[in-house]
């Protein structure tokens, strides 16, 4: 069966294998959301930026590439990086990987277009400051007062993670600052840094620390993304965290995250889905067809509670097709549609619930403040799971796509996103121990 596993609601490739979402922006209304891509292959040896554009975040369309690695600074990839408008221009900020003699150099780089789809390469370049090594990538541009602000990832040349601050007055030409932060947390290597504010006091910096085997070689041995909050110290110029790393995603896929705000002034994160183990990714079942990767569906961020929230946004309501309800205390849902979503709203915290999905290959389960959510691996065929502490549990917002699932704990505090690959035509879903006040909203998409 052909392209048994193609997504209909997340950003997939036609061909090819996709990674990080880059330059993520609203442009002259239109909502742009570029990617690093290999459009000829389903391997890492070639990067260029593609680009997706939407008039409403859930129906998109795909553009095509937008920046190609034509220059000798770029030749081995135009990396990831971000997008800026100012003047009616678009700006990307992205970094240049060249290998000369074998060896990385980095370069960061600026592009500029008027119309969104003509992107013309700057000659201003920023080199790596003295402290760093050449991991040094993935810039983050943001407006302070009147100053531009950019980060860019790397590793100190005592190889441990941190992250570089520059200014700029016009965008073109920038003046390397010091570090922004750094810190063994970071452990490596930080890849796609990104820093915002979600409330007056409450600022965030999103990273990627790596472990690596070796700085000559590009292996890593773990990465994952997390965030810390805290506030940008302006006599120093750092970020000063409030409280430790915290993973952003409870799940198996989500990685090289990054946020901008929308014209309704939210604050909108995507993610890769995913940066797999190696093995997961030479076995992925779409590669029979031609391709490899989605990104995640946009989520706002939000502050409350003294705590992060990540939630689904309302344009997916524009999907729903068939409703139906549910409000015995077990129950079957049986389901032949590959896209779907359930809301389970139990009203009160309870203190038991189980669902499997998909016809047993995805299982949820809350018992004694413990929440546990399984998958059957692609490459062992085995079930593995997440678990986390959850102290209260009110309501789950899952969403369901034909080979990605991306699950909303007490709207929001929690989020599990993962890949599964199910041969079954049938999505049916079962569930036990709803309470008396509880129902289930199933929406086919
Ligand atoms: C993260 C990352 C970035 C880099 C890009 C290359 O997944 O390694 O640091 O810019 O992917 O594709």
């Amino acid at each position: 069966m052909e392209n048994q596993y193609r997504n209909s609601f997340h950003i997939e490739p036609a061909q090819g294998l996709l990674n990080d979402p880059n330059g993520l922006i609203q442009f002259k209304g239109k909502y742009y959301f570029f990617h690093q891509w290999n459009r000829f292959d389903t391997n890492h040896d070639y990067k260029e930026w593609g680009l997706f554009v939407s008039d409403d975040l859930v129906h998109w369309e795909s553009v095509g590439s937008a920046l190609l690695p034509d220059c000798f600074d770029d030749k081995n990839g135009v990396y990831s990086g971000s997008a800026i408008e100012h003047e009616e221009q678009l700006y990307l900020f992205y970094t240049g990987n060249s290998k000369i003699d074998g060896q990385r150099k980095s370069t960061q780089k600026i592009a500029r277009s008027d119309d969104g789809r003509t992107f013309i390469k700057q000659t201003q370049t920023i080199e790596t400051p003295e402290a760093f090594t050449e991991h040094f990538r993935d810039p983050k541009v943001w407006k302070q007062g009147n100053q531009w602000q950019m980060i860019v990832g790397g590793q100190t040349k005592e190889n441990n993670g941190a992250i570089a601050l520059y200014q700029s007055k016009d965008l073109l030409n920038w003046n390397y600052v010091g570090i922004f932060y750094e810190d063994t947390l970071l452990d490596q290597m930080c890849e796609c840094p990104d820093f915002f504010s979600l409330t007056e006091d409450i600022a965030l910096l999103t990273v990627c620390p790596q472990k690596r085997t070796s700085t000559e070689k590009d292996e890593a041995l773990s990465s994952y993304a997390g965030y810390l909050s805290g506030h940008l110290d302006d006599s120093t110029n750092t970020f000063i965290p409030s409280n430790g790393l915290k993973k952003l995603d409870q799940g198996f896929d989500f990685y090289a995250p990054q946020t901008f705000e929308d014209n309704q002034g939210r604050r909108l994160m995507v993610g890769w889905m995913s940066r797999m183990e190696e093995a997961e990714e030479l076995h992925c079942p779409t590669l029979q067809d031609g391709y490899l990767h989605c990104l995640t569906m946009p989520r706002e961020l939000k502050w409350q509670e003294n705590q992060l929230y990540q939630v689904p946004l309302k344009e997916y309501q524009n999907l729903r097709k068939s409703e139906e309800v549910y409000s015995a205390s077990s129950g079957d849902i049986e389901n032949q549609d590959k896209a779907y979503e359930i809301i389970v709203d139990f009203k009160e915290a309870v203190s038991e619930f189980s669902l499997s999905m998909n016809s047993g290959a995805n299982t949820l389960h809350y018992q004694d403040n413990q929440l546990v959510v399984s998958r059957i691996n692609w490459v062992t065929q085995e079930t593995e799971v997440k678990q986390i502490d959850l102290h209260d549990l009110t309501k789950l917002q899952i969403f369901c796509d034909t080979s990605a699932i991306e699950i909303f704990v007490n709207d929001g505090q929690k989020v599990f996103s993962m890949r599964f690959f199910s041969t079954n035509p049938r999505r049916d879903a079962y569930y036990e121990n709803l309470n008396e006040n509880g129902s289930i909203l199933f929406y086919t998409y």
